[in-house]
């Protein structure tokens, strides 16, 4: 496989402030994965493979990588993640900060616009390598735009048919795009302006609708509305490529028949050694102390399979996953949902959704729920919900011994 000589930097490090949702906007969940993942797939769609970096909170640079490494690997993607800035711009700058020499071509995308097709990169790609200067993706203004004065007064109305709203991905050849970096000594609001406060000529082509910007709460269901018909049109043309979209179910229990749900529950005690890694919620927690058990112990990860295979009518995890079988010795979560998953299909039905509620004192759940209900819900390919509480002081699990688990699964008939 040659280098890739272009790169697609996806800068994902802002707050999100203004969405309002305690995690980070590019890791609040979509579609079943997340803003950044949604987004990452368009990229990763792309005609010529990129080599995609991804700029995101200096906390959460160890999880995305762990999390996006294999699905960059499936498409032969070079993937490096870094720690963004305090402001876009910055965070632009430390994501070309690490790309390869052998690119030629930059791609500068928000996150926060993960419906933005993989052709508008493709054809954005083909028109900086055609043209030789920054091209940035652009809608005609369809409102009457009016220049507003003091107490609300109109000074004038503006002739539209000289403006354009602008989107990203913006792109440009890397060189130039470096310079102008180099060079710039205050704020910009787009690449787009940057580069061209250095003297880069920036043409506009063709945007498109799809490529807006999650800001508010009302984009954040516009865009799961459209994860969703877009789902749909997929199921309706045959096997869907992506598992996670083709498992989901057809448009609700109605059409699928009765919905049968079902209860699981699981219980871990904390491990004799310290030094044991802690699994849970098919998320590993550095510096917490591990759960023992034949298998790494995942108590949120096994009350899902139990709440699945009663749901389906097919017993418990203790049933169907011997403790005495040696492919399960050691195993994370994912291999037994994933296994779990595939009885639970071949017994004739799709999952509709999971909550799961795990019961302890640590670890703290909150900063890494929207992870783990990305991971759960890629993994089962349906809405994975994940809550926490403790008990108060009280029993087991308020003394520390050990953590338990409550799950609860929808199946419907396929
Ligand atoms: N961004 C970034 N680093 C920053 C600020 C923003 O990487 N310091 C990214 C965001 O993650 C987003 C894109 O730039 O993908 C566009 O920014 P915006 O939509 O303004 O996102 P936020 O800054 O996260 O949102 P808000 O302004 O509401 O806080
Ligand atoms: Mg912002």
């Amino acid at each position: 496989m040659s280098a890739s000589t272009v790169a697609v930097i996806v800068v994902a490090a802002g707050s999100g402030t203004r969405l309002g949702h305690e995690e980070p906007k590019a890791f609040v969940p979509l579609g079943g994965s997340s803003i950044l993942g949604v987004a990452l797939d368009a990229v990763l769609g792309m005609r010529e493979t990129p080599h995609v970096v991804v700029v995101v909170p200096a906390d959460r640079v160890d999880e995305t990588r762990t999390h996006f490494e294999a699905v960059a690997a499936a498409a032969s993607a070079p993937l490096d993640v870094v720690a963004g800035g305090a402001t876009r711009q910055q965070s632009v700058a430390l994501g070309l900060a690490v790309l390869p020499r052998v690119v030629d071509t930059v791609l500068v995308h928000d996150a926060a616009r993960p419906l933005t097709p993989s052709i508008l990169f493709d054809e954005v790609v083909a028109a900086v390598r055609s043209r030789d200067r920054g091209v940035i993706p652009a809608l005609d203004v369809v409102d009457t735009i009016k220049r507003v004065g003091e107490h609300g007064r109109v000074l004038e109305t503006v002739d539209r048919a000289q403006l354009a709203a602008v989107q990203t991905p913006q792109g440009f050849p890397r060189s130039a795009l470096d310079a102008a970096y180099a060079a710039a000594t205050i704020e910009f609001t787009d690449d787009a302006a940057l580069a061209a406060s250095a003297g880069l000529a920036v043409d506009v082509v063709p945007g498109d609708t799809r490529a807006f910007k999650v800001t508010l709460p009302a984009d954040l269901r516009r865009a799961e509305s459209l994860v969703g018909e877009r789902a749909g049109a997929a199921r309706g043309s045959g096997p869907d490529p992506d598992p996670a979209r083709a498992a989901a179910p057809p448009d609700g229990p109605e059409r699928g028949g009765t919905p049968r749900i079902g209860t699981g529950a699981d219980v871990h005690a904390f491990a004799d050694d310290p030094n044991t890694p802690l699994w849970l919620a098919g998320l590993h927690w550095p510096g917490e102390r591990g759960l023992s058990g034949h298998s790494d112990g995942d108590a949120a990860s096994h009350a899902i399979c139990d709440a699945l295979l009663a749901a389906a009518g097919l017993g418990d995890v203790g049933g169907v996953f011997g403790t005495g079988d040696p492919r399960f010795e050691g195993a994370h979560g994912e291999v037994f949902l994933a296994e779990t998953l595939r009885l639970v299909r071949d017994a004739g039905f799709v999952v509709g959704n999971v909550t799961v509620q795990v019961v302890g004192n640590r670890p703290k759940l909150a900063p890494r729920r929207a992870e783990a209900e990305a991971l759960l819900s890629g993994i089962l390919g349906a809405p994975v919900s994940v809550a926490a509480t403790t008990t108060d002081a009280l029993g087991f699990t308020g003394r520390g011994e050990g953590i338990a688990a409550i799950a609860t699964a929808l199946v419907v008939p396929a």
